[in-house]
């Protein structure tokens, strides 16, 4: 069979291509531990309720920030909604968001505001970011999930930074 020398040489220009992809693909995943962006670390879907940070009253606004000043708020997503199912949080500051699923994957979003991460079960999803504008939000579920997905919504809250006053426990806040 003759093959166009021309043709041969793309042929292994594609060859190459791939061989150097696959490469970087298993040598990053190897030697740097890569993982998707947001999930940093691994938990039981399962056992979430008995878990020492998603327990059903340790969440929603932590009362105390972290040492770096960034507010913390802890939602379970579940079919269907994220749980507590309102929280309210001040605008222009620096929150950073620790999620678990309890059952499937889901997709949280906040529209017009650069929230948005997959909730993969098995693992904390993290993102960190700042609420410019006080306002209403929903916090939407992106990922198909079942029946109810397009159902899947719950409130956020933004307020202003001098109005908002940092909630005494987890859970549900006033
Ligand atoms: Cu949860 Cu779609």
């Amino acid at each position: 069979m003759h093959i166009n020398t021309l043709e041969k040489r793309w042929l292994y220009v594609a060859l190459g291509m791939i061989a150097l992809f696959v490469g970087a693909m298993f040598y990053t995943s190897y030697s740097r531990n890569i993982h998707p962006p947001s999930h940093v670390e691994t938990i039981d879907s399962a056992s979430l309720h008995l878990s020492e940070e998603f327990a059903e009253d340790k969440l929603g606004v932590q009362p105390q920030p972290l040492a770096d000043g960034r507010l913390q708020v802890k939602l379970v997503a579940a079919r269907y909604g994220f749980y507590p199912r309102q929280i309210e949080v001040p605008a222009g500051r620096k929150i950073v968001f620790r999620l678990a699923t309890l059952d499937v994957l889901h997709g949280v979003h906040v529209p017009m505001t650069n929230m948005s991460t997959m909730i993969v079960p098995g693992f904390v999803a993290e993102v960190t970011t700042v609420f410019p504008k006080p306002g209403e939000y929903p916090v939407l579920c992106n990922e198909y999930c079942g029946l109810g997905h397009d159902h899947m919504w719950s409130k956020l809250t933004v307020v202003a930074p001098d109005t908002w006053r940092a909630p005494t426990q987890t859970g549900v806040q006033q």
